[in-house]
């Protein structure tokens, strides 16, 4: 538990990630006390998480710096490879925290420009050549032929 704020800075170091919280639920509060912890259960979003118990994301694309916040939960469950009721003195179901982590995503919404720029690019190339052959088309089976036509004419 001392080396937790360690590994929760190295892990923000690694993933772009703005932001990432362990909030505690009252359960764990009751029972174990506030630890080192200055995260609170505050926000409608993380109290959403907290009264279902499922994931919450929320996508924030429309600034320069686009970021990703999901709020996963940490339900209570004697199933799984680890009985959480054995040490936690809940029922099964509750909530006993929940991840606040937020990432930063402006290289993957830069990537897909590119991949949209390239997008772009091809098919216009594609217009193009779709435009050169329809041009060699035409002069190959409408032009030729009449121009023959017209100096046949003349000839005559
Ligand atoms: C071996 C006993 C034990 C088991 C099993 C256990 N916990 Fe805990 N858990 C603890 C203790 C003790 C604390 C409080 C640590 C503290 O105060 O720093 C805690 C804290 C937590 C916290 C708060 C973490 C934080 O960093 O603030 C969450 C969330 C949590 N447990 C969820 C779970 C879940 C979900 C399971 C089952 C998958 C589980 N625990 C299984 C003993 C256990």
């Amino acid at each position: 538990m001392d080396r937790r704020d360690y590994y929760l800075t190295e892990i923000m170091r690694l993933h772009n990630i703005n932001m990432l919280h362990i909030i505690r639920g009252a359960a764990i509060t009751d029972q174990f006390g506030t630890g080192n912890l200055v995260e609170k259960l505050t926000g409608p979003v993380i109290r959403e998480a907290f009264t279902t118990g499922q994931p919450v994301f929320l996508l924030n694309e429309l600034t320069m710096r686009p970021t990703v916040r999901a709020i996963i939960s940490y339900v209570a469950s004697s199933k799984g490879n680890l009985n959480c009721l054995s040490c936690h003195n809940v029922a099964e179901g509750t909530v006993l925290g929940a991840v606040d982590i937020e990432l930063d995503v402006t290289s993957y919404q830069r990537r897909s420009l590119i991949v949209l720029a390239g997008l772009f690019v091809a098919s216009v190339i594609f217009l193009i050549l779709i435009a050169i052959n329809t041009s060699c088309t035409i002069q190959r089976h409408v032009q030729s032929p009449l121009e023959d036509l017209i100096n046949n004419t003349k000839t005559a």
